[in-house]
């Protein structure tokens, strides 16, 4: 059975445009795509929204928006299509940057690369990418230790989808979350399926999972002003990066005080490993929700695959990110139309940086199982 699905997904990556000089992938960034720049009419002074309301990708619409709250946008996302399949990523980092770009730069070209030496993709396949993507990362902080050593302390969530030949596989660290938007009844409503596995403090079954993995430990989670965090620190039990908390030679001066552990780290406390499920499309399954916990904080699962159901393709995800805005404000009773105002790093008091990717599933498409697009590569890469 394994051994047929390997058969079955192995053409997948061939054609992404490698190693015979055709084919290149285009590149279609994301830039100035502000709604003062049109398209998006009257909301003209919120510089820290940037989306892209439509395009097409091997197996139908896509629809992408992110919404900056910290000085610098940690969160990071990209969409790679081509013929034979699709990437999906959002990397929600958090100490900085540089992690989220890092796995932004790296992790597809290791899947890629993998998946065309094994001439398969499987869950192995995308566990080897982000395997290769974490040994990388730490052996740049490694290297840049002496002059950088926060960088030690920098790490990014990552949530992965790749569908090939009518299979999804989904691939996860830490909190981001891939919600499936399924038709189900006669009545055309559309039901919401969490796919993705969450690695956060705040979950039973993840403070279980890491009592059982440091029994001696009492420490090893700690509730901090009504939040669980692992070692009272962070909320996050797995990523890439944060190697402050995985390699006892990075848990130690120079780094600031709050990250350095009391005891000496005899284990990794942090994992890179991701939870992978897989999931065969089933001709109801119409759209796929990824994004970063900034969305899912203000909004349920049913919440918004009730949105992106309700309005027409285009500009679904900047729906989601405004109306988890909108919730953002009510919250703290003010107006959207005041919390637009404010600017960036103050944000970040009302609500984190929010990336959204939507996908929309056309099965004549995906039965036809080589796409007829051209190929896309987008990122939400901003210019800061
Ligand atoms: C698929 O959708 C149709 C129409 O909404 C519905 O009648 C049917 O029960 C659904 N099938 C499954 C397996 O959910």
């Amino acid at each position: 059975m394994l051994h047929a699905l390997m058969n079955l997904l192995s053409l997948c990556w061939k054609p992404f445009g490698r190693g015979d000089g055709e084919g290149g992938v285009d590149s279609i960034g994301i830039v100035g795509a502000n709604l003062k720049g049109g398209g998006g009419g009257r909301d003209g002074k919120d510089s820290l929204l940037w989306f892209r309301d439509i395009g097409k990708y091997a197996w139908g619409d896509f629809s992408m928006a992110v919404v900056q709250a910290n000085q610098v946008l940690e969160d990071q996302g990209q969409i790679e299509s081509g013929p034979f399949g699709t990437f999906v990523g959002v990397y929600d980092g958090h100490g900085g940057p540089e992690a989220a770009q890092y796995v932004c730069d790296n992790l597809f070209r290791h899947f890629q690369v993998s998946a065309e030496t094994e001439d398969v993709v499987t869950a192995e396949t995308i566990q080897n990418a982000f395997r290769q993507t974490e040994e990388g990362f730490t052996a740049l902080v490694s290297e840049l230790w002496s002059t950088k050593s926060n960088l030690a302390t920098v790490g990014t969530c990552c949530l992965v989808g790749v569908i090939c030949q009518g299979t999804l596989f989904v691939a996860s660290l830490g909190d981001s979350r891939l919600v499936l938007g399924k038709k189900v009844g006669n009545t055309g409503e559309v039901a919401a399926i969490q796919l993705s596995t969450e690695h956060n403090a705040n979950l039973d079954e993840i403070r279980y999972e890491l009592k059982e993995l440091h029994p001696h430990d009492s420490q090893i989670v700690v509730l901090k002003h009504g939040v669980w965090r692992v070692k009272g620190i962070i909320q996050v039990s797995r990523s890439i990066g944060d190697v402050y908390m995985k390699h006892a030679q990075f848990n130690r001066e120079p780094i600031a005080a709050k990250f350095r552990l009391p005891e000496p780290m005899n284990m990794p406390i942090m994992s890179a490993t991701p939870t992978i499920l897989s999931h065969a499309l089933h001709p109801n399954d119409s759209f796929l929700i990824f994004a970063s916990d900034g969305l899912w904080e203000h909004l349920s699962n049913e919440q918004a695959v009730e949105i992106v159901h309700k309005h027409p393709h285009a500009g679904s995800a900047k729906r989601l990110v405004k109306t988890a805005l909108q919730e953002a404000a009510r919250k703290r009773e003010m107006r959207y139309s005041d919390l637009r105002k404010i600017d960036k790093k103050v944000r970040r008091h009302f609500h984190d940086d929010i990336t959204v990717i939507v996908l929309f599933l056309n099965h004549d498409l995906i039965s036809r199982g080589t796409a007829q697009e051209p190929p896309v590569s987008i990122r939400s890469g901003l210019d800061h």
